[in-house]
């Protein structure tokens, strides 16, 4: 028996990955709905993707609250009252406030383009390149108070080739997430994690 999951999707930009997993629920290899898509970017290609599929899409533009914190306010109310079973940040360019993450302990997950604990915060790609690695790839994690922190629940990698480039890897990069992120989702539907 699979668990059908309940999940608020959170993005700030293109939304390929959460395409992804929506086409994931279509193709019935992923048993879950999806509740809300939240933007904190109004222009958000993602925003289209969600209701080119008929979700439901809300706007919480960061830009029209007064501070950081009346912002995270009205994030954490959306969020509490949709009470999904996961919270899925695919591409959310914002860090969560701590009150955020402690009413949701184990609820919040986020797909971060690197192979965790390494090059936690922005530009991983050209990290990688910088630091000559041999491999790099994604993961995905809990969200805990920290820069991409959290418990590493599952992670694809692929090797550095010599041509490769900032762009060339984010794009091979995304080709992952595209298949980890509905995977490890899968994953909690079949109650394979805790
Ligand atoms: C993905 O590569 C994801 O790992 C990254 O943003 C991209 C979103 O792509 N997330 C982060 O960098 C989080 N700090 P998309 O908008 O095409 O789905």
């Amino acid at each position: 028996m699979t668990k059908k999951l309940r999940l608020v999707v959170l993005l700030s930009g293109d939304g390929s990955i959460f395409e992804a997993i929506v086409a994931a629920i279509e193709a019935r290899r992923l048993n879950a709905e999806i509740l809300m898509v939240i933007s904190d970017n109004p222009n958000a290609y993602g925003l289209t993707r969600a209701r080119l599929h008929n979700l439901n899409t809300q706007v919480i533009n960061a830009k029209e609250y007064n501070d950081k914190s009346e912002f995270q306010r009205a994030l954490k109310e959306a969020l509490l009252s949709l009470n999904p079973d996961f919270i899925v940040l695919s591409g959310f360019m914002r860090i969560l406030a701590a009150d955020i993450i402690q009413a949701l302990p184990k609820r919040i997950l986020n797909i971060h383009p690197a192979l965790l604990p390494k090059y936690p915060g922005l530009h991983t790609h050209e990290r990688v390149l910088a630091a000559g690695d041999k491999k790099h790839g994604t993961t995905v994690h809990f969200v805990d108070e920290g820069l991409d922190s959290g418990p590493i629940i599952g992670q694809r990698e692929l090797t550095v080739l010599p041509g490769d480039t900032a762009e060339s890897l984010q794009q091979r990069v995304k080709e992952l997430e595209k298949v980890l992120y509905p995977e490890v989702l899968q994953c909690f539907s079949e109650k394979k994690y805790k």
